[in-house]
């Protein structure tokens, strides 16, 4: 429910927004190949949007309708306040409030994510071999990120696996993957590689559809499919031995036309697509100036998908 006099944030194709993805750092501790170079080079402390000012902003946009919040980054557990900003939005009313980190430094966060009532948190894991997971991450993190991802499990943290496919790289571990969801119980999914940034160029040799996943695990796995909510990314599906998996297929079934995400950028720019640079910057503004934004930002959403982006996915906010 509204606050009585707000109206919700819906554009001219009937697309409301209710979800918000927040990067909170474009810095990363990790350099996936498909991310960004090993030599980046990150915001400077005084171009990123202060604790208070995100707060301000968020609450804004939950007035507005916005009822899913993601803080990811970069790697949202590099920002100097992250516990600052993640507790200042579990104060807010949102229905859930969720992560997406690289695991690198989550365990000694979770104690304090589940204090504040973060309801859900998703781990980046491209493979389950130790030295291809250090080569694609470039660097030696696969014992801390697994460590991390245990710990989440212990405490039942709701948690998924994002796993991006690469034909070449990974795709030798997709049922390892399936094995492992049913194993541990964690859902794993699958996202195909998107043309953004640094990806645009080893996209068209790694890209590997999800339909090749799900015809690669049907040949050992019985499939059922699980419904979703309408604006979810994912299809998902349950093994015969209750492996959650899932798929985001952004490339090859694009889900534009029920999108109702916008994504707020560490430095303050707000955008209505993960592949559209378009969007306006409410750094600096006084709150008394974003209804007038968010009017500027709903109709850059586009109606269909755009093919590629040249900024990297950590500047953007994954
Ligand atoms: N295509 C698909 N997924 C990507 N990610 C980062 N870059 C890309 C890309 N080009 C993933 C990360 C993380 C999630 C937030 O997005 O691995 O799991
Ligand atoms: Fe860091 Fe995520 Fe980019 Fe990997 S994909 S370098 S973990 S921001």
């Amino acid at each position: 429910m509204l606050p009585i006099g707000q109206k919700t944030l819906t554009d001219q194709i009937g697309r409301r927004i209710r979800k918000l993805r927040i990067s909170v750092a474009d810095a990363c501790n990790f350099r996936c190949h498909y991310c960004m170079p090993e030599n980046s080079t990150f915001m400077s402390h005084d171009r990123l949007v202060g604790p208070d000012e995100i707060i301000r902003i968020t609450s804004h946009l939950v007035t507005r309708g916005v009822e899913q919040i993601r803080v990811t980054g970069g790697e949202p557990t590099m920002r100097r306040e992250f516990r600052e900003i993640m507790e200042g939005i579990s104060r807010l009313e949102v229905k859930k409030l969720g992560l997406t980190t690289n695991g690198l430094l989550l365990k000694k966060h979770l104690p304090f994510l589940r204090d504040i009532g973060c309801h859900h948190i998703n781990i980046s894991c491209d493979s389950l071999i130790p030295d291809k997971f250090n080569r694609i991450t470039r660097r030696q993190s696969f014992e801390p990120v697994m460590d991390s991802i245990f710990a989440a499990r212990e405490m039942n943290f709701p948690l998924k696996i994002n796993v991006v496919l690469m034909r070449g790289v990974n795709d030798d571990e997709i049922i390892d993957f399936v094995e492992f969801a049913e194993k541990h119980d964690i859902p794993v999914r699958f996202l195909e590689l998107m043309r953004i940034g640094q990806a645009c160029s080893d996209q068209r040799q790694e890209y590997m559809p999800a339909q090749d996943a799900i015809d690669l695990i049907k040949f050992r796995r019985e499939l059922r499919p699980v419904t979703s909510e309408n604006d979810s990314t994912s299809f998902n599906f349950l093994t015969e031995k209750n492996g959650q998996i899932g798929f985001i297929a952004s490339e090859s079934r694009p889900f534009c036309g029920t999108c109702s995400r916008w994504r707020l950028s560490a430095d303050g720019f707000l955008r209505a697509c993960l592949m559209s640079d378009a969007g306006v910057s409410l750094k600096g503004l006084s709150p008394s100036e974003y209804d007038g934004v968010f009017e500027r930002v709903l109709p850059m959403k586009p109606t269909g998908r755009l093919t590629e982006i040249r900024q990297n996915m950590n500047e953007i906010g994954g």
